[in-house]
Order: C-alpha cells, then sequence, then structure tokens
C-alpha cells in the first residue's frame, strides 16, 4: 500500500485572506461541508482572535463537520491560542496551528529579537497549545528563507515540547523546487525525533512554483500538503488543492495517494469561485474553462482517434460534466435539479419552483439549455435587501453621446438617474454614482462572454472604498445589464459592511 498524502485544505483561512473575497460565516459552512465530502484530511477553519467572524466561523465550521480535523490558526501568544481553544470547543476533532517567524527577515525585522528568544517563544506556544489539544501543528513562518540548521533547531524542539506536525511554509513563495525539496530532507535526515511528527508543505505561487515546490517537498518526505481550492490565497496565492491531488493521482511513478475523490473538484471550484466572485483563470490546470478545450486541428484530429494522445487527465475523473442529461424545454424539474446539484447550487424548494418556471421559458427560445445559461438564470436574480436593480435602458452607438438610464430600488423607494458616458457601461455607471451620490473608484473590470455569439456576458469588478476592496459578480444576457449588476453586487456588499460597522457602533 502505498503512503497517504494528508490534505490539509486552508481555503476558508489563507484563501479567505484575498482582498474583497471575505465569506459570510453561512457560505463558510456551506464550502466546509463540500471539504468533507471531497475527503479533505483537515479544514484550517480560521483565525479566530482575528476578528469575531473568524471566531463564529470555527465554531460554526466545527459543529457543521464531522470527519475532517478542524483547525485553528494563531500566533505564538498565549492569547490567541486561548481563542483557539474556546473556538474549537465543538470539534469533534481538532488541532490548534501555532508558529513563529524564523528567518532572519522576521527574526530582526518584524519581532527585533534573536534566535534564541524566538526558539524559546516557539516551544512556550507549542506546550502552552499542548494543555488544550494533542494534535498540535507548528509553522516556522518564512521557512523558505530561514537557514536550515536554525531551521531544524526549531523543529526539533517543538517536537520535543509536542508538535505533532510540523509546517515548512515558503511564506513568501521564493524557493526553487529543489531547493525547497532539500530542506525537506535535511529536516528528515538532521532532526532528532522527526519521525515523530508530520512534515507539512505550505507554499506559496509568487513565483509559479508553488504546487512544484509542494510535490518536491512531498518527494522528499513530506507527508501533509497545505492548500486552497483553485489556488486562491495572499498575494498570487496557494498551491492548489486540485492540481496536487491530479498530480499524485495521476503519476503512478510517485507512490502515494490523498483520500481526495476528484469527481468532486469541479462542482467546488464553481463553489469557491462563485461565493468568493473570483473568476478562475481559463487557462487554469485541472479546473480552467480550458483544461479540456482542443482548439487546434492537429490536436482536435488526435483527440478523436485516440484521447489520450492530448489528454493526461479524463474531465469526468475531476467531474467535469459530459453528461448525457441534456436540458430541454422537456426536460422535467429532475434533471433540472440534477443539473443545479451538480453546479453546487443547494436551492430551497421554492426557488428550485421558480428557477423552473424561468427555465421554461428560456428553454422555449434554445434549442438546450447550457450550464452558463442556468448560472444566468440563478444568479440573475440579485439577493433581498440592499440595492435591487430595476432596470436599464441605453443608448449607444458611433454617432451618439452614448447615455443610460438605471432605475434602482433603494430602501423600498425606486430612483431613476440618466447620464452620459464615455461609453455605454460607463454611462449606466456614473447613473448608479448619480442615484447614490457618491463616486465609487473601480480598479478592476473583467468581461466575460458565456460563449454563444449573443451579447450575454459575466462581469467581474473591484470596488475600492475606504482603502477596502469589494468584488462584485453579474450575469445576464445583455453584458450591459450584467455589469451594471456586478456594480450593485459590490455596492450591496459595501452596504452590508457598513451596516455591520453601525450596528457595532451602536452596540
Ligand atoms: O504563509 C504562511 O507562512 C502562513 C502561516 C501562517 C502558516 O500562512
Ligand atoms: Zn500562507
Amino acid at each position: 500500500m502505498s503512503d497517504k498524502v494528508y490534505v490539509f485544505d486552508t481555503t476558508l483561512r489563507d484563501g479567505e485572506q484575498v482582498p474583497g473575497c471575505q465569506l459570510s460565516t453561512t457560505e463558510k459552512i456551506e464550502i466546509a461541508k463540500e471539504l468533507e465530502t471531497l475527503g479533505v484530511d483537515i479544514i484550517e477553519a480560521g483565525f479566530p482572535i482575528s476578528s469575531p467572524m473568524d471566531f463564529n466561523s470555527v465554531i460554526e465550521i466545527s459543529k457543521a463537520v464531522n470527519d475532517p480535523v478542524i483547525c485553528a490558526l494563531t500566533r505564538s501568544v498565549e492569547k490567541d491560542i486561548d481563542f483557539a481553544a474556546d473556538a474549537l470547543k465543538y470539534a469533534k476533532r481538532k488541532r490548534i496551528h501555532t508558529g513563529i517567524g524564523t528567518s532572519e527577515y522576521h527574526i530582526k525585522y518584524k519581532f527585533r529579537s534573536d534566535q534564541d528568544k524566538i526558539l524559546e517563544r516557539a516551544i512556550a506556544a507549542t506546550k502552552y497549545a499542548k494543555k488544550f489539544v494533542e494534535d498540535v501543528e507548528f509553522y516556522c513562518e518564512d521557512a523558505g528563507r530561514t537557514d536550515n540548521e536554525y531551521l531544524a533547531r526549531v523543529v526539533e524542539a517543538v517536537i520535543a515540547a509536542g508538535a505533532t506536525v510540523v509546517n515548512i511554509p515558503d511564506t513568501t513563495g521564493y524557493c526553487l523546487p529543489e531547493e525547497y525539496g532539500a530542506k525537506i530532507k535535511y529536516l528528515k535526515e538532521n532532526v532528532k525525533g522527526i519521525d515523530n511528527a508530520i512534515i507539512s508543505c505550505h507554499c506559496h505561487n509568487d513565483l509559479g512554483m508553488a504546487t512544484a515546490n509542494t510535490v518536491s517537498g512531498v518527494l522528499n518526505g513530506a507527508r501533509q500538503v497545505e492548500v486552497t481550492i483553485n489556488g486562491i490565497g495572499e498575494r498570487a496565492g496557494n498551491t492548489s488543492l486540485e492540481e496536487v491531488a491530479m498530480i499524485l493521482k495521476t503519476h503512478n511513478d510517485i507512490d502515494l495517494h490523498t483520500n481526495v475523490n476528484s469527481k468532486h473538484i469541479y462542482p467546488l471550484s464553481l463553489l469557491v469561485s462563485k461565493m468568493m466572485r473570483m473568476p478562475v483563470q481559463p487557462n487554469k490546470a485541472v479546473v480552467g474553462r480550458n483544461a479540456f478545450a482542443h482548439s487546434s486541428g492537429i490536436h482536435q484530429d488526435g483527440v478523436i482517434k485516440f484521447r489520450e494522445n492530448y489528454e493526461i487527465l479524463d474531465p469526468e475523473d475531476v467531474g467535469i460534466p459530459q453528461s448525457s442529461i441534456i436540458l430541454t424545454a422537456r426536460s422535467g424539474k429532475a434533471a433540472l435539479k440534477y443539473h443545479l446539484d451538480r453546479l453546487g447550487y443547494n436551492l430551497e424548494e421554492s426557488r428550485v419552483e421558480e428557477v423552473y418556471e424561468a427555465f421554461l421559458k428560456m428553454a422555449d427560445n434554445k434549442k438546450d439549455v447550457t450550464d452558463d445559461d442556468l448560472i444566468v438564470l440563478i444568479e440573475g436574480k440579485l439577493p433581498e435587501g440592499g440595492l435591487s436593480l430595476k432596470s436599464v435602458q441605453i443608448m449607444c452607438g458611433d454617432s451618439l453621446v452614448p447615455s443610460a438610464t438605471v432605475e434602482l430600488e433603494v430602501n423600498k423607494e425606486i430612483k431613476q438617474a440618466s447620464a452620459t458616458g464615455t461609453g455605454s457601461i460607463d454611462a449606466a455607471f456614473r447613473a448608479v454614482d448619480e442615484i447614490l451620490g457618491e463616486v465609487m473608484d473601480m480598479d478592476e473590470f473583467l468581461v466575460q462572454s458565456m460563449g454563444n455569439r449573443t451579447d450575454d456576458g459575466k462581469v467581474h469588478l473591484r470596488v475600492k472604498y475606504q482603502d477596502q476592496h469589494y468584488l462584485g459578480f453579474g450575469v445576464h444576457k445583455d453584458v450591459n445589464v450584467a455589469s451594471v449588476k456586478a456594480y450593485v453586487d459590490a455596492i450591496n456588499k459595501i452596504n452590508s459592511i457598513k451596516n455591520k460597522a453601525s450596528v457595532k457602533a451602536s452596540a
């Protein structure tokens, strides 16, 4: 039997640190449950001391999930560990993840300390965490740039103090795969008691090497990988779960396995992208829209003759549907529900009814209804509360000044404004600004076609408000309307944060 590599998913902690991508506790619970179905071994559910919301999310995820170990992050600070232990009280299996920076940069410029004092803090934090839980993981932050000899001293000391897992993060994504692998090998060969703990790889993708480094770590003896769905995370992101899982599954020459049921990968990738309002790049390995698309004639010919001529992965293996259930005007509710579930939409019965009605109308005008059409039907309706878009009318062309009239429902009151702009979308955004009496600063705007020869599109955008970023998503059969929906979505997010802040202030 091959050795098992433990999958530690940090989508809900490191992944959620992406600016503008914050999730509600309900959304986190939904993702955590899907991670459990996927078969991950450990879910890092949050950093409890960082905010009441993170604290609460760790509690609720602990209640909702049964099999995976629930892990909470801390610094090497007693108060952090107290909070983590408290937040984990309902977890069936729990782990505290504590640690400290060990590189010269962190010791000198972050802590203004020295190696011996940092070592003492590492030992003290591990012993303190052990008072609450048996399973303690210790991270040596910036291990990628930490001198191997000192790293080995810290790792040896925390294992002696009771650490069950030692995490060797390449926090800045600096290492080369050979260098990172050699680091793990060095620890395997030079740390007394190393076999009493699992070595974990936690790699960032600043130079595009997170997955390569993680695999190199595993080949040199690490047996835990810290990953996120779609590789989301701080800056250029973390190692992506789907890449590592499929590398270990595809390479029979690597005698290692994970517990991941790869058929759940694609639906979860869609769910995370949808909830975080973060598009997956089309050429993303394993889950990108083009990952299995063959466009050149030579490739198409080769795939038709024998799929494996150009495909090393079977799309069905990662849950990309090659479905025989096609949606048409004659499809029943069960077929619709099958596709909604597959796309990660777990809707209440009344909402399914609503979507089914809209689906039948759409199917009357289209030969068959695609996944993207279903997304339009579901996401097309803005969530209850907040601003809601009532109508958009646009005049544009190359011989007139583009103008737009937008109607919004604001606090149950319909408000309308018209504006001109450099183009149709700009005019519509200005009309929204006119209604709100505030001009938003937008620093990202992305339109993706839904593959039909029409105007339909998905729009992702990012608005900056008081130094925070808020992402908006809109989808519609008209790209102008999709854009205004995305803008309103981002504004609703800003308003919900403002409302929370004012409730907090008056409490
Ligand atoms: O990248 C990093 O070093 C981390 C630690 C907190 C584990 O995320
Ligand atoms: Zn990290």
